[in-house]
């Protein structure tokens, strides 16, 4: 199954996508982790795009088409995949349309996480990662057991994102609701789109996608 998880900054997309990952065995992909380990790797792209993302502005459509048609084409997209950030923009999921139809692939849902405005802020405030093996965590709504070390590795050491910020969540919200938004009725006229309420508990969105792809 290929799906696209859509929401605005914080909506719970990487949440649920590595939740849906581990159960189902489709890959996640997420353009912003790409784009991150561009930047972590300092290649020429990364660099290109570390200023925007810092801004909290999109990356140029060109970039994000020849990162993600190149990604779909490899063998382990071959069980399925979860898009996490792309398409972003109405040219970025028509460019999709294309390379799934050259791949002879096809999109089984489009899902909308909807969140509340100020849920979201919420949520990237408290947003962090361990520096060691990843795993994501919030202050407030995913602590880890024991205070200070990862559940998942035993690290001690936590990272949190630069843009992640309420100075710079005001662009990513403008973004989301100017480019991102109207993609939606382009997915909705194709009969794809289901909306999931993403303000419920991680379990409970979980379940209410599982229960929109009927898996
Ligand atoms: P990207 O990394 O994709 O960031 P984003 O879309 O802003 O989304 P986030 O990763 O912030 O949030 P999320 O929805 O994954 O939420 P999460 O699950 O972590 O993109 C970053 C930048 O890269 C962009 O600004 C842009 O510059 C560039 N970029 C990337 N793709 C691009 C593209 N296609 N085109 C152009 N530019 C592109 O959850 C957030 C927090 O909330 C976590 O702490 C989590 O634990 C918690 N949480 C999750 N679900 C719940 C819940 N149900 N209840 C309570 N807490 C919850």
């Amino acid at each position: 199954m290929n799906i696209i998880l859509i929401g605005a900054p914080g909506a719970g997309k990487g949440t649920q996508a590595r939740l849906l990952e581990e159960k189902y065995g489709m890959i996640q992909l997420s353009t912003g982790d790409m784009l991150r380990g561009a930047i972590k790797n300092q290649e020429p792209l990364g660099l290109e795009a570390k200023v925007l993302m810092d801004a909290g502005k999109l990356v140029p459509d060109a970039l994000m088409v020849g990162m993600i048609k190149a990604r779909i084409a490899k063998q382990d997209c071959a069980k399925g995949f979860i898009l996490d950030g792309f398409p972003r923009t109405v040219p970025q999921a028509e460019a999709l349309d294309s390379m799934l139809a050259e791949q002879s692939k096809n999109l089984n849902a489009v899902v909308e996480l909807k969140v509340d405005e100020n849920a979201l802020i919420e949520r990237v405030s408290g947003r962090h990662t361990c520096a060691a093996c990843g795993a994501g965590y919030h202050d407030s709504f995913k602590p880890t057991q024991k205070a200070g070390v990862c559940d998942s590795c035993g690290g001690g050491e936590f990272v949190r994102r630069a843009d992640d910020n309420a100075e710079t969540m005001k662009t990513r919200l403008q973004a989301f609701n100017d480019q991102t938004a109207p993609i939606l009725p382009y997915y909705k006229a194709k009969g794809l789109l289901q909306t999931v309420d993403g303000m419920a508990a991680m379990a409970d969105v979980t379940a209410s996608i599982e229960a929109a792809l009927r898996v």
